[in-house]
């Protein structure tokens, strides 16, 4: 036992983990209480310090000793893995974190959407893996921070603002890793630490790189290419971080999409799927709040020559916002919302009727089971879930589902 400085006492004990769950937490149980533990891999058996203070009944531990391996524990690439925030799964094989991913997902619309184990385990596919497991991150935020007149570049430690030092990392893109030296010069360079922003901005396209504030040689626009169209950005914007396997999730929602005469493309951001989608079908309209995202969307629907595409500016969280949205007959409507999911517009989609399908890309798993229970208990149903890794390294999922109407 060992006593905090607040006089509670934890306790260092043995535990043998069951499986990791949502978050990358390994779960165990001792002595009745359930025990999480991060950076524990299924079948470790280990001497875990477990906090006293306890949430819901689940205590938080951290690792002392692994006393035995479980099967698919691997060494982590990275130096800093454990105190850097950024990863959790390193240390995991990628078919062990494959096959957790689709887990997460399993349990989520059994727990959260109450569907039945069965059902869940046939409809969720086994996740697809990208083409690559590291150098994958084309966009992220640095953070800056001081200590002892030395210049600290990196990213937060897990559950704290301590900033990591960080020299390389294993995630992110090559052109990004590529200016953390000359960002750590800069810093290094200035009079004072005051005088310097807390945190930058960084992303990269195919070729060329955009940091904000500009603080070395930044491009104004970064550009990838999809489906034979090229998309430009800024920094700040939202796009996906992975545009290597952006295609991939593209080539899915496509796929699950299919043809007809009017698509819907709501929380576009930049166009992602909007341009791809007017392959497919005569008449499709984008939809986003982020001003900026719309005016980068229009510009690439107007460079990329298809002026046709309609993109409107509305806050899709607000009942005003769905019923701005058109009432004609709707062959497929795409949703790609942020972290929140988008409780509006299932609800609107089970009020409205006259929609055939709906492909609903997320990364979160547990918001898109609370939307997928609104959009079912309605006239729509479930038919599949396709998780894609596109943050390997991560405990982060992406998935792309579809549903029909039932009584179409
Ligand atoms: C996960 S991103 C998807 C963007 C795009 N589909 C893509 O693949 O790049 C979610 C988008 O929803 C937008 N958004 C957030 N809240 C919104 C709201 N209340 N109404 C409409 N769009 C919103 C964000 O600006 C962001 O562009």
């Amino acid at each position: 036992m060992v006593q905090t400085a607040d006089g509670a006492v934890s306790e260092v004990v043995e535990v043998v983990i069951d499986r990791v769950i949502s978050g990358g937490l390994g779960l165990a149980w001792y002595e009745g209480r359930t025990v999480l533990v991060p950076y524990a891999a299924a079948g470790d058996r280990l001497l875990v310090q477990v906090a006293p203070n306890r949430r819901r009944g689940v205590h938080h531990g951290a690792i002392v000793a692994i006393l035995s391996a479980g099967p698919h524990r691997i060494e982590p690439i990275c130096p800093l893995y454990g105190q850097c925030g950024g990863c959790q799964m390193q240390h995991l094989s990628q078919a062990a974190s494959l096959s957790i991913k689709r887990d997460f997902v399993v349990d989520a619309l059994r727990r959260l959407a109450r569907v039945p184990a069965a059902e869940a385990v046939s409809c969720v596919q086994p996740t697809q893996p990208g083409h690559t497991t590291t150098g994958y991150r084309q966009r992220c935020q640095l953070q800056l921070d001081w200590q002892e007149q030395q210049p600290r570049i990196g990213f937060h430690a897990s559950a704290s603002h301590q900033v990591v030092d960080v020299n390389h990392c294993a995630a992110l893109h090559p052109l990004l890793n590529q200016q953390l030296g000359p960002l750590r010069q800069w810093l290094t360079s200035q009079p004072s630490p005051a005088a310097t922003s807390s945190r930058i901005n960084l992303a990269c396209g195919d070729s060329g790189v955009a940091m904000a504030p500009p603080i070395l040689t930044s491009d104004p626009f970064c550009r990838y290419s999809l489906n034979g169209f090229k998309l430009s950005f800024q920094v700040g914007d939202f796009t996906q971080v992975n545009f290597t396997d952006n295609q991939q999730l593209v080539n899915e929602v496509m796929a699950l999409a299919g043809s007809g005469r009017q698509a819907l493309d709501l929380f576009c951001g930049i166009g992602n799927f909007t341009l791809p989608l007017r392959q497919q079908f005569d008449r499709v309209t984008g939809v986003e709040l982020s001003p900026a995202s719309v005016d980068r969307a229009r510009r690439n629907v107007r460079h990329n020559g298809l002026g046709d595409i309609s993109i409107y500016r509305i806050d899709l969280f607000n009942p005003a916002g769905t019923a701005r949205l058109t009432t004609d007959p709707v062959d497929c409507v795409v949703l790609d919302p942020p972290r929140e999911g988008a409780l509006q517009v299932s609800r609107w989609l089970v009020d409205r009727g006259r929609i055939a399908r709906v492909v609903y890309v997320s990364c979160n798993p547990a918001t898109f089971a609370r939307d997928s229970a609104i959009l079912t208990a309605g006239d729509f149903q479930l038919r599949s879930v396709q998780p894609i890794d596109l943050f390997p390294m991560t405990h982060h999922v992406e998935l792309v589902a579809l549903f029909d109407r039932k009584s179409l």
